[in-house]
């Protein structure tokens, strides 16, 4: 009984210690994948407007729904890379909600 006790508390401190390390897995995943070529704000760097980045505030992009930007992101895009093998599912779709918050 101690035993099982025990577990459940390590289990629970686990999932609260991780969960907030999740959003700065997201904001750190961008900055070491993305940010390259779209910027630390989500505009474009000087090399990713030569490729032909839109800045992710902009109407053409905020229009696209999240399961577009998923499947650019997945796919590839023009001169975006393809992702898809490279990032999880589920990083790929927190990636599209930090990019959607971005301001
Ligand atoms: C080598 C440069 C490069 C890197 C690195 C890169 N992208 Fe891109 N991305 C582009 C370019 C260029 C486009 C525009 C493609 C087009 O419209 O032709 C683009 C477009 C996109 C779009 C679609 C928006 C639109 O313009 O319609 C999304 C979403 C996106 N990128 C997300 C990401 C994410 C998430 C990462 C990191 C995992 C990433 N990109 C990394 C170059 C890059």
């Amino acid at each position: 009984m101690k035993k099982m006790l025990l577990s459940v508390f390590v289990l629970v401190g686990i999932v609260v210690i991780a969960r907030p390390a999740f959003a700065d897995d997201t904001e750190a995943l961008y900055k070491s994948k993305c940010q390259v070529c779209h910027g630390p704000d989500g505009k474009g760097s000087a090399a990713g407007q030569k490729l032909g980045v839109k800045d992710f505030h902009s109407a053409e992009v905020q229009k696209e729904t999240d399961d577009a930007l998923i499947k650019s992101t997945k796919e590839g895009k023009g001169k975006m890379p393809k992702y898809e093998g490279k990032l999880t599912d589920d990083q790929i779709k927190d990636l599209i909600k930090y990019i959607r918050a971005m301001k």
